[in-house]
């Protein structure tokens, strides 16, 4: 996994959508962690798996709270995390950096509940579930989120991984590599209205529409996801008068930020479970543990798949 995970837990979100929710998980992802919380008993012990900043962890203390259940919450990730701050209440909070999920550092038998949301399918799943399950009391239960391969968030990725992947907007950043030397320094309108002149100035400013006419036609939602457009108006306006040296070094910020783009949505996507991925999974754990619950969970606004949850108990 590339380093992406701590800079964006290093930024302070609490859940992995950015800024669309202003605070924790609200709707039906908050639901099916507040129904999870009933099952536990009045003394608990919980791990969440893939926690980043804790978001989990909190909204089943919100729910625990007020049932006076007092116990510890413990989240792990393999990035860098930060520590919430614990108040004085009977529930505790501790989350653990640098820690994978494959190889957990507690004893065999040590929690009441093991929840992931979004998370332990970013590891291989069979390892994983197996290590989740081990430590898992007898009669705990396993409670997972898990992304769909269906679901409005992997479809969407998925196109913006297809695009940026493909070779027009490769085409697209060396043409506008090629229109930085091609321009030279610009300081005044003088050298603008210069440029426009140039035969060879226009050829590329055709090429460049053409491009971008295909990107368009090819898909225009996910052009607009990806920035490019947003990046290429930053050059041509803003940055215009910019030395050549810095248009370069503006080219150099472009492609690195797709090409950060594109890993972090192929592991996004390349994580997210099929009906047919779920079906082994389940097979290979029936061993140790009965499925107590499988659904599809759906957005209430507009009934899009959101992502599979899965609840097994140990034997
Ligand atoms: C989409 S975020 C989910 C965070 C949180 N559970 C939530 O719902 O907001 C995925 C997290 O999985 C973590 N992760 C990826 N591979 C992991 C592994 N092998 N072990 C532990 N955490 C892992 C990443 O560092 C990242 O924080």
């Amino acid at each position: 996994m590339s380093k992406h995970w701590d800079q964006y837990w290093k930024q302070g979100h609490l859940t992995s959508f950015g800024d669309s929710f202003e605070g924790n998980y609200t709707g039906v992802l908050h639901q099916a962690w507040t129904e999870a919380v009933e099952m536990l008993p009045e003394q608990f012990d919980v791990l969440d798996i893939a926690t980043g900043n804790g978001a989990i962890p909190l909204l089943l203390k919100e729910s625990l709270l007020p049932l006076g259940k007092s116990g510890q919450i413990i989240g792990v990730d393999l990035a860098q995390v930060n520590q919430p701050e614990n108040d004085s209440s009977s529930i505790s909070i501790e989350l653990l950096s640098n820690i994978n999920c494959c190889d957990l550092p507690f004893e065999a038998e040590t929690f009441d509940v093991v929840t992931s949301q979004f998370g332990i399918e970013y590891a291989p799943l069979n390892v994983a579930l197996v290590e989740a399950l081990r430590v898992l009391k007898a009669k705990g239960r396993l409670q997972l989120i898990v992304h769909h391969s269906e679901s409005m968030v992997i479809r969407r990725n998925r196109r913006i991984v297809n695009l940026i992947s493909g070779s027009l907007v490769e085409q697209v950043l060396n043409l506008l590599g090629v229109m930085t030397e091609q321009m030279g320094e610009l300081r005044s309108n003088i050298d603008l209205a210069r440029i426009k002149d140039n035969p060879q100035s226009e050829q590329n400013r055709l090429e460049l529409n053409r491009l971008i006419g295909e990107l368009v036609k090819l898909d225009e939602d996910a052009l607009k996801d990806s920035d490019l457009m947003t990046y290429v108006a930053t050059l041509f306006k803003t940055g215009i008068f910019w030395s050549v040296s810095k248009k370069k070094e503006y080219l150099r910020f472009i492609t690195s930020e797709l090409l950060t783009l594109e890993q972090r949505l192929t592991e996004l996507v390349n994580a997210s479970v099929t009906q047919d991925d779920l079906a082994s999974i389940i097979n290979s754990t029936a061993k140790t543990s009965k499925l107590e619950e499988i659904k599809v969970i759906r957005t209430s606004e507009f009934d899009e798949i959101l992502a599979w949850k899965v609840v097994l108990c140990k034997h």
